[in-house]
């Protein structure tokens, strides 16, 4: 084997196989609270709307397609968003493998090594090793309860701009029930954002995946609605809300930024099969139903995992999430959120510790920079007894943690 041959970006790539993390491989009494995986009864049957994209739209589905997706879809995406207070047209839409595809693409048309980009702390843990493979310094910017805090943004940029820095390329946020804390962004701060990012010029990428996996409360107009000047990127996906294993998702932005990433997307196009069978299924009835249920299921998963945290582990605090997948718990200080998911482990429950979401930290090998005193849970694949029977177990490991 060569040594020495590989880019920067895979020189510190480990030779070791990442581990498998799906639910299915788990033995039966190991509790997923790791994953973001859908519940598989919500895993909508698709066979009359496959066998249609296999038999009526055969010549379309098993040839190669146009790279920007099918127009049919574009235009039915198009709709949606526009339902959702944008206005856009279906050459506003890309359509990608998924958010992650999405967001990648969008790193190779904006970012070269060196340059800064800003991200929340915490952040998605996923989108990590996409920006790193990129080479870009992070700027971690704080976020509460309203979401990332646009004013400490603000001083940031102009600490940059004082100490002759150059502006960060992106900003990079999920305003909807974020990953990992459940956080919606305020209206209020929304518009400060787009209107920060516009002043100075910064794309700002908004990944959306759970933004129609709400339970309560009212909708907060999407980012991209906000844009006035096209500096936003929407990335969106049908993982959450249909399947992930569809593997498909897609693009909002400006006509002539679609052209661009179009040049940069070199796999022929997305699966034209996968369209069609989305796109069957999205107009067909069975749709609204389908999303009504899964906003039904995970709200009663989710009120399931708050009564069980507060009853099991009162010392831990939280946001109850008005949607999404997680609750973010925020421990004592000097609980231990590492040594914390090592012993849920070992007790048959996968959780994530948040030092994973601190993207600086995770760029560190030791990984102590970030704060420690945190953990995720996911309240969507396990069951609602596993739900309580994981919480149960949580509780029992958290003594000695704690003490
Ligand atoms: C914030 C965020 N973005 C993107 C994704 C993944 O999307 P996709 O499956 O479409 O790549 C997830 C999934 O957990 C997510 O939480």
């Amino acid at each position: 084997m060569i040594e020495n041959r590989f880019a920067r970006r895979a020189a510190a790539l480990s030779t070791a196989f990442p581990a498998p993390h799906f639910p299915s491989e788990l033995g039966a009494d190991v509790i997923p609270f790791d994953s973001g995986f859908a519940a598989p009864q919500l895993l909508p049957d698709l066979t009359g709307f496959a066998e249609a994209a296999l038999t009526v739209h055969r010549e379309e589905t098993l040839q190669y397609s146009a790279t920007q997706g099918q127009p049919e879809l574009r235009s039915w995406l198009a709709d949606l968003m526009n339902g959702d207070g944008c206005a856009i047209g279906p050459e506003n839409v890309l359509i990608v493998n998924g958010a992650k595809h999405g967001l990648e693409l969008i790193c190779r048309l904006l970012l070269d090594e060196g340059d800064s980009i800003v991200v929340t702390a915490p952040t998605y843990f996923t989108a990590i090793p996409i920006f790193r493979s990129f080479g870009v310094e992070f700027i971690e910017v704080a976020q509460d309860g309203e979401g990332l805090e646009v004013e400490a943004l603000a001083r940031a940029l102009e600490a940059r701009r004082t100490a002759g820095k150059p502006a960060p390329k992106l900003i990079y946020n999920v305003a909807d029930f974020h990953n990992p804390t459940g956080a919606t962004m305020s209206e209020a701060r929304r518009r400060a954002l787009v209107a920060l990012a516009q002043r100075e010029e910064i794309f700002v990428v908004e990944d959306t995946p759970y933004r129609r996996v709400r339970f309560e409360g009212g909708d907060v107009p999407s980012l991209k609605s906000l844009d006035e000047s096209g500096i936003v990127f929407h990335v969106g996906t049908f993982s959450k809300l249909i399947a992930p294993g569809l593997r498909i998702g897609w693009v909002a932005a400006e006509a002539e930024l679609i052209a661009r990433l179009i040049q940069l997307k070199s796999d022929g196009g997305s699966s034209p099969l996968m369209q069609r069978i989305i796109y069957e299924f999205g107009r067909s009835p069975a749709f609204a139903a389908h999303v009504a249920r899964v906003q039904e299921v995970y709200r009663e998963r989710r009120d399931r995992m708050i009564e069980a945290v507060r009853l099991c582990l009162p010392e831990a605090r939280l946001s109850v999430p008005e949607g999404g997948y997680y609750v973010w718990l925020t421990l004592p200080s000097h609980v231990d959120g590492d040594a914390f998911a090592a012993r849920a482990a070992a007790a048959g429950v996968n959780i994530i510790p948040g030092s994973k979401f601190f993207a600086s930290a995770a760029a560190h090998p030791r990984n102590d920079l970030a704060p420690r005193h945190h953990v995720r849970l996911s309240y969507s694949y396990a069951t609602p007894e596993q739900i309580d029977e994981g919480v149960r177990r949580l509780a029992a490991v958290y003594e000695p943690v704690a003490a």
